[in-house]
Formats: C-alpha cells, structure tokens, sequence
C-alpha cells in the first residue's frame, strides 16, 4: 500500500511529486523519496519517517529538473530506514525505481544478479528491479519499455512499477501486476499515481492500467502494451470526485473502504506463503524443527479485536498441531504470573504494533525464557523488536479506527502459522494440509462473494438502527466473530451490545432477551450447527428478533431468522474470515444511520500505547 507519483514535463517536476505524495501520505508513511532526473544525472533524497523528514531535507537541497518519481513507503520488506526508503537506483546510478507490493522471488533474483556483480544497498525486493532493469539496458538494442517487459516477465508476486532513466529521459515506465496503478496526460505533462488524489489537480482524465500492463507516459501522450509486449487500446475515465472523496477511494468512509479492500488483504497475507507443492512458507519463522518440536504450550496474548483474532486461533492450533493454547487478555497475562519456560511459544497479535499492554506481556514473557513470536501489521513496530520471529499481516494501512481488515489479516495470518506449526511438527496429514490450502486459496473470492449482501446488510441495519440493546451468539470460532461483531457495533453505533457464547445464554444472559430485542447469531457451519438452532429457537421464543449468518442455502435457518446473511461454505475453522463480513457492515449501517461517524468514534485511538 505505498503512495507512487510520477511526473514528466516541462515544469518542476518536484512540486507536483511532492505534493502528489502528501495527498497519498495516508497509504503509508513509513519513508518517503524522490528521484529527479536534470541535465544528464539523477538526483535521489530518500528518508525515513512522514514526509515531513523528507522536506526538511530537500530545503538545503533544491532538485530542478522535469521528469521525476516520488514514493512514500508502507514497509513489507525491510525496516523502513533510510537506505531501505524508495526509489531505488542501479549500480551505476541512472534507473530510479518506485513499486508498490511483494516481489516472492526476490532474493532469487538478487542472488543471481550478486554473481553477476551487481551492488546491492538495501534490504528490500524492489532494488531487483533497478538491477535486473540495468542488466537488460547493458545488453544493448532495447528501450526502457522493453527491458520493463523482459523484468516484469521474470518477476514473481504482486507489483506496481514505476521506472525513470537518465538515458531515455522523454519518458515514464510503468507496469501492473495486480496493485493499482494509473497513468494520465494533459497537455504539456504526463502523469502517474497508485491513486486518484495524486493525479487531481493536473487532470480529470485518468487510464487505469489492467492486470498485467506496462504504459509509457510522455508530455500529452499515453500508450499502452500486454505483457506479452502487444500494444493495446485503452479507456480513460473521468473523474468527477472531490479530493477527500478521492481519498476514500469514492466509500463515503475509510471503513467502507477498508472492508471492501478486505479480499486484497487476505490475499496479500497469504502471498508467497503457500507454497504450490502444498506446504506452508514462512520465511519470517526461523526456529529449527527440533525447537517447535519440543514446545509443550502456546499462549496468545491480545487486547480489543486482536483478542478475537487470537480466540479464533486458538480453536485452529489446538485443532491442527494438537498443542495446548492458553488465551489471555494482554493487560491481564501480563499481571498474573502466568507459569512460561522454554517449551512455551507466546504469540502477541497487535495490528498497530504498539499497544502497551501487549508489548510488556511479550517482554515478560522473553524475560520467562518462552520463544515469542508477533503478529501485526506495522513493519518496523516496537513489537517487531520484542518477537525472535515476526509474522507480517500486509493488509495495508488502516485509518479507521475501527479494525476491519487488519482483523481478516490477522485471521489469515494466524491460519498459516497454525498450519505452518503442523507442518513442522508432522502433526497433519498431507492431504488434510492439501485440502485445507486449497479452502485457503478460495477465500478472497468467496470474501468478494461476501461483500455482495451489502446492501441486504445494509436494509436490516435501518430496522436495528433505533435498538438499546443487541446480543451475539455463537460457539467455537463463530463465538470469537460474536464478541467482534458485538465489538464492532458497540464502538461505532454506541449501542451496547454483548458478544456470548450460545451455551452460556441460559445461565444468564437470557433474561436480557424482551419483545423485539435484536439477537445476532452466527450459524457457522459444523458440528455445533444444530445446537446453535437450538439456541435461536430458545431467544425466539422469548421474542427477539433474530439476525443470522448462516452456510448458504440452509433452509433451516431460513425459517429461524428475521434476516438472514448467507455466506459461501468453507472448512469450518476458516468461518470466521468470511462471517465476520456481515458484521461489521452491520456496525457501519448502523452508525450511518444514527448519524455517527464510523472512522472516528469518540474515546477511541487508532493505537494504544499506554496502559
Ligand atoms: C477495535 C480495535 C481495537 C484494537 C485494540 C488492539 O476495532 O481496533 O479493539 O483491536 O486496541 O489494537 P492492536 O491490534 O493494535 O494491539
């Protein structure tokens, strides 16, 4: 989720970078860069932090020239420092690169071209790019364009590119392989951005390159080619949106954004992790097989949504590896001298990578001897220092408050490690592993499929609107995606509402249940199925009006439920990144509705860093 600008023409490209960037600051802000190109050499200032690092450097140091790239970083590979901030140049210093995304075959590519001599200077994939660019160029006869498409075809993984040379200085090249990139021209000027904001104030008409496109963009013009170096015809689109509107990405909030963006999420979690012969990959785990063998006990530890991402885990590593998982609150674990040595593995989840609590319970659980690994979708994070292994999300900044897709990630994530820890121990069949990576795969098109019932959640959330009070209910993981959509509603819609798990509702909670109160239920499709019918037929007996996630097609539930949001069938311990959808529309709807602003909800911040 980086921001890219690039600009060609015959004024300061600088100014137009810059402030292009700004606008996109809000995709990432781990480092930012730009790389000029005047009279025959390119100039490149990249630093570490906002952009406001950034600017202060660039006021001693002026950068005339009128064919630029500018990129501000949300880290994946490589600590955002300074030397690992983009664009990144070639040994001999005349190709600038900028991407967007997860070259898989990188360190592949980058030994090869380390015997072949090539220098390397960070510890990112994207400086592949500028090299295996430069190797092409030094092979002679062929163009910038052409070198683009000789790298891209040897390139593995997902990537917005974008190229500038000192010796082909008439043009920009890009190229797209699954993030978004779009490329414009007006006159005089040619234009590039990972998104709208960028590109708005110097035109209106923009072309949004497809899946696997490579575009040169020069004053005025724009022309385009297929990967298999076809040249192509184009559309451009008009956009009429306002700049805060552009931001959204056109959602009338970043939560609706964020929960749209949920399917990319998911796959960018998984990408490179599953491997095609049917294992898992997790460059980022490094303990030896005898070391995971010889751990007794797993303990998560998480606070707010993370906690429920862990409640769900815990259902998937005690079921895959057969290994015991304690579950605890991260400002509870961390004072109640929880028994830890050698053979334990505490796993922190946080999303931001700061919250207090979590990061002491993990540094206490290091000072027990226990073998700590984190979870989280900040690269770079305080938590990132605490964990011997560090399992990124890649989900791509969130600035909701709310968690939405940070939680599906996490989910994801907490999969493959639970399967990853089998695979290890040899506690799975292969088949089993096989069957289950392949419901994995599904998931970013059944979570597409998912977010279909939009505008069914959308229509039942204006009947809830007015409620007091609502309950959750579920068991086994579709317990965790209760408490969350309880979570959900509560934060954003203030309405209070408690997330239960089904059993439970007779000793207790059921007395809450009056004429009309709204009962949401997740049926998620196991063993406990009818056991949760069971449960929504007792509250509907008491008069709630019953709400129901329910396996599609299920005419049992159809008959239980008040409304009813069918989600696709997928194996049972993956549920909860497919139920979890309706829920948090849910809380979107309803927040609408009662006029609330669901990105800001009062009392709350995005990231918790004191106790
Ligand atoms: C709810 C939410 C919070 C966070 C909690 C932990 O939508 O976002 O409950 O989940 O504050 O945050 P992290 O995951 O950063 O530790």
């Amino acid at each position: 989720m980086c921001g890219i600008v690039g600009y060609i023409g015959g004024g300061q490209a600088l100014p137009v970078l810059l402030d292009g960037m700004t606008k996109l600051e809000y995709r990432g802000y781990d480092s930012a860069g730009v790389a000029v190109v005047a009279d025959g050499s390119l100039q490149v200032e990249r630093r570490a932090g906002q952009m406001h690092n950034l600017l202060e450097a660039l006021e001693t140091r002026p950068m005339p020239g009128g064919l630029g790239i500018g990129h501000t970083r949300w880290a994946t590979h490589g600590p955002p420092t300074d030397g690992n901030a983009h664009p990144h140049v070639d040994c001999s210093g005349r190709i600038a690169v900028v991407h967007n995304g997860i070259i898989e075959n990188h360190d592949v590519l980058r030994a090869r071209l380390e015997g072949e001599g090539h220098e390397f200077r960070s510890d990112t994939d994207t400086e592949v790019v500028a090299h295996l660019i430069e190797s092409i160029l030094r092979e002679g006869e062929v163009d910038l364009r052409t070198a683009m498409l000789r790298t891209v075809n040897l390139l593995e993984g997902a990537f917005a590119l974008v190229c500038i040379s000192v010796d082909q200085p008439g043009s920009i090249v890009v190229a797209r392989q699954e993030p978004p990139i779009i490329v414009g021209a007006a006159e005089g000027i040619g234009l590039v951005g990972s998104d709208i904001p960028a590109l708005l104030d110097h035109t209106r008409d923009i072309v949004p390159l497809d899946n696997h496109q490579i575009a040169e963009v020069s004053p005025g013009s724009v022309r385009v080619w297929d990967f298999e170096g076809n040249e192509v015809e184009f559309e451009t689109v008009h956009v009429e949106w306002d700049l805060a509107a552009a931001e959204r990405g056109g959602y009338e909030d970043f939560m609706l954004k964020e929960i749209f963006e949920q399917p990319e999420a998911v796959r960018n979690t998984m990408r490179g992790r599953l491997d095609p012969a049917g294992c898992i990959v997790l460059d980022e785990v490094h303990w030896d097989k005898e070391t995971l063998a010889a751990i007794t006990k797993v303990v998560i530890v998480a606070c707010g949504t993370s906690f429920h991402a862990g409640m769900a885990a815990k259902h998937a590593i005690e079921h895959w590896t057969r290994i015991p998982v304690e579950l605890d609150l991260a400002s509870e674990f961390r004072y109640r001298d929880p028994v830890l040595d050698a053979t334990s593995l505490v796993i922190g989840i946080a999303q931001s990578g700061e919250t207090a609590d979590t990061l002491a319970a993990l540094r206490f659980a290091k000072e027990m001897g226990a073998h700590v690994a984190a979870v989280t979708n900040v690269v770079g994070s305080s938590i990132t220092r605490d964990a011997d292994a560090v399992l990124f999300t890649h989900a791509g900044p969130e600035i909701s408050v709310a968690s939405t897709k940070t939680f599906l990630a996490q989910l994801t994530a907490l999969n493959l490690f639970a399967l990853y820890l089998a695979q290890e121990r040899g506690a799975m069949t292969q088949a089993k592993m096989a069957e289950t990576i392949e419901a994995m795969r599904a998931l970013p098109e059944q979570i597409e499929d998912v977010l279909m019932l939009q505008d069914d959640v959308h229509r039942a959330a204006k009947r809830y609107a007015h409620v007091t009070d609502a309950l959750f209910i579920g068991r086994g993981v579709g317990m965790a995606v209760a408490m969350e959509g309880a979570l959900k509603l509560k934060e954003i819609s203030y309405i209070h509402a408690e997330g239960y798990a089904a059993g439970e509702l007779k000793h207790g909670a059921i007395a809450l249940i009056e004429d009309g109160t709204p009962v949401i239920g997740i049926l998620t499709g196991h063993r406990l199925y009818d056991k949760m019918l069971a449960n929504v037929q007792e509250v509907r007996a008491r008069g709630a009006q019953t709400v129901l996630v329910a396996p599609r097609g299920d005419e049992r539930a159809r008959s239980l439920a008040n409304e009813l949001f069918e989600v696709p069938l997928t194996k049972p311990l993956l549920t909860p990144i497919l139920d979890t959808i309706p829920m948090q529309l849910f809380a979107y709807y309803v927040a609408k509705e009662r006029g609330l602003s669901p990105d800001r909800p009062r009392n709350l911040a995005k990231s918790v860093t004191v106790e």
